[in-house]
């Protein structure tokens, strides 16, 4: 008996990075798994990569309609989503001179608002269903503290961290467990662009702000996308059936609460 067997699970933003090691986490521990990101051919590559139990679906979460259809497809195509994760997100960095609406607006659109409203569609049919679920939504250790340049992705994750607490406390009466998880820095394609940022902004040379922060972590490295799959799995199993509203912190131990 695998931990998760008979279980289905959307993820939005699973294409690539952490997200795509939760849904092989989560085949791998028997689930059935729709790998939703508003890059659709990126999504088809990992979805066959995984095999019969994933199935990919093109998702834009700034989109309230895309939003439905990709639920709804979910919903049919796995009959019921019994686990969400709130994982798609885009960063951004800048000095607070030098921050315009645009990006603020493009940033809150996927981290803030992307992430409340996919978790209401997602919570209305696990209400309707009656069977109770699993939202889990992708903090940041950027939402527990402000970052000189990252003001912008910093308080998108202090959001969700907020939202979660909120949600968590509105949907248990349903069964429904709300929590989240709060990386540090995880090497991939996301820190890759981070770590332009910095060398954009603070004139260090490509690949000098990730050597740094991996080995400013007490555990002694950058995290990998698998370092989080653990709790992943854990939330989304009964074992965590009495955890509500809660932030994990999942990050080599730079963040302590
Ligand atoms: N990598 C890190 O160090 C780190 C640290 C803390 C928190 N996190 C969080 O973990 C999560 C995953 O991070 P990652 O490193 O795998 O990021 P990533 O950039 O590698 O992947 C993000 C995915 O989201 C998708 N996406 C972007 N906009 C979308 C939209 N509008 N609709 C649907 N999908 C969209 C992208 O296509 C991509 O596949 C994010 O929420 C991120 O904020 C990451």
């Amino acid at each position: 008996m695998r931990r998760l067997d008979g279980k289905t699970a959307l993820i939005t933003g699973a294409a690539r990075g952490i997200g795509l090691a939760f849904a092989r986490a989560y085949v791998a521990e028997g689930a059935r798994v729709a790998i939703a990101d508003v890059n659709i051919g990126a999504a088809e590559r990992a979805s066959a990569g995984l095999g019969p139990a994933a199935v990919a679906i093109r998702m834009d979460v700034t989109e309230q309609a895309s939003i439905e259809a990709a639920v709804a497809a979910a919903d049919s195509a796995l009959g019921g989503i019994d686990i969400l994760i709130n994982n798609a997100a885009l960063f951004t960095a800048a000095p607070i001179a030098e921050i315009t609406r645009a990006d603020y607006d493009r940033i809150f659109a996927v981290n803030v608002a992307g992430a409340l409203f996919t978790l209401q569609a997602v919570a209305r049919g696990m209400i309707a269903r009656g069977r109770g679920g699993k939202i889990i939504n992708m903090a940041s250790q950027a939402g527990r503290r402000g970052e000189a340049l990252v003001a912008v992705y910093c308080a998108s994750k202090a959001a969700v961290i907020s939202l979660t607490q909120s949600a968590g406390l509105d949907l248990i009466r349903y069964g429904i467990n709300v929590n989240a998880i709060a990386p540090g820095v995880v090497d991939g394609e996301h820190w890759d662009g981070v770590d332009a940022f910095f060398a954009k902004y603070e004139g260090r040379a490509p690949g000098q702000k990730k050597r740094e922060v991996g080995a400013a972590v007490p555990f002694g490295r950058m995290g990998r996308a698998e370092d989080l799959t653990g709790m992943a799995v854990f939330l989304a199993t009964a074992e965590a059936d009495y955890i509500v509203a809660q932030t994990y912190n999942v990050d080599g131990g730079n963040w302590m609460s």
